[in-house]
């Protein structure tokens, strides 16, 4: 059974949420072994770059069959937001030609994850906001003119131990989207690992990140909690401990707090809770 009405719910919420700010989301996109997040966090799909990359290895788009079927292969919670990860379609290129294939590319693939979804699902690109050039705003803008809802999700992963460094990246990509489109939400993603060696970073620049992006709720639609499915930056060793490294209990508290879980009043909305068998 799907909890229809709690999705619709959702999805308006999500959609209406950057003008608004009615409600805070926050995904659990995590895959590490027997780990789960919980405490009112939302589910959300996600078809990762090393799924995306091979279709598309021959220099042209996969058959309109083999996409859907991949959408549906990895569509794990229909009604909940679609996030495409293709890393190789990102408006960085300024040459006229190379930018309209990218264009007709996405749209298509967009598209056709749409016609096999519920109707009304959210489905973006995962880090295409960050990687858009000034020159190629208007391409973005016809993308999200061809489905509707639909969402920002830049990357907001970590490199270094500054917070500052961390925070000023997420101040741009917040910017390039406001230029972009300031009606469309934004939903960052981030991943208590580094980016560049893949350690868990250490637990208080965690909170000092995750209690930053609840207080940026008027500008975020919520983020996105990332890791464990790709086994090239988490393998195993790193999948079976990963529920023990101090970033779960932070998590956990964080939501606890802003959701009012155990009694206490919820600072922001948009906690999703089970709600009965
Ligand atoms: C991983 O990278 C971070 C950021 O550069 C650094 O602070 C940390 O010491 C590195 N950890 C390991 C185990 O190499
Ligand atoms: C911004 O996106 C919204 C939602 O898709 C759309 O209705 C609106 O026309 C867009 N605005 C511009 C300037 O493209
Ligand atoms: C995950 O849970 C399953 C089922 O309870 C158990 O058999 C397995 O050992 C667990 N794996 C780890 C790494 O804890
Ligand atoms: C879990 O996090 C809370 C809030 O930061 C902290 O008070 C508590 O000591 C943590 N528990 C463990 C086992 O780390």
């Amino acid at each position: 059974m799907k909890p229809v009405s709690a999705l619709a719910t959702s999805l308006a919420l999500l959609a209406s949420s950057a003008s608004s700010a009615s409600a805070f989301r926050v995904f659990d996109n995590t895959a590490y072994t027997n780990t789960s997040i919980g405490y009112g966090s939302s589910n959300i799909n996600w078809i990762p770059n090393y799924v995306c990359s091979p279709l598309l290895a021959g220099g042209s788009l996969p058959s309109e069959a083999v996409w859907k079927a991949t959408v549906q292969q990895w569509i794990t919670y229909p009604g909940y937001p679609l996030v495409l990860d293709c890393e190789q379609l990102y408006f960085n290129d300024n040459n006229a030609a190379t930018a309209d294939t990218t264009l007709l590319w996405l749209s298509t693939l967009q598209t056709w994850a749409a016609q096999v979804l519920p109707s009304g699902s959210v489905v973006g690109w995962y880090g295409l906001v960050g990687n858009t050039n000034a020159g190629l705003y208007d391409h973005y803008r016809t993308l999200i003119a061809n489905h509707t809802p639909t969402a920002f999700f830049p990357s907001a992963y970590t490199f270094t131990d500054s917070f500052a460094t961390w925070k000023s990246s997420l101040t741009a990509v917040v910017a390039t989207a406001h230029a972009i489109n300031s009606s469309v939400p934004i939903v960052p993603y981030t991943w208590p690992q580094y980016h560049g060696n893949y350690s868990f970073f250490p637990v208080d620049l965690w909170n000092q990140q995750l209690n930053y992006l609840a207080s940026q709720s008027a500008t975020l639609a919520g983020f996105i909690v990332w890791g464990g499915k790709n086994h090239a930056v988490c393998g195993d060793a790193c999948q079976a401990t990963a529920g023990q490294q101090p970033w779960l209990n932070a998590t956990r508290s964080f939501l606890s707090t802003l959701y009012g879980v155990y009694n206490g009043l919820p600072t922001l909305s948009g906690g999703q809770l089970f709600s009965g068998l």
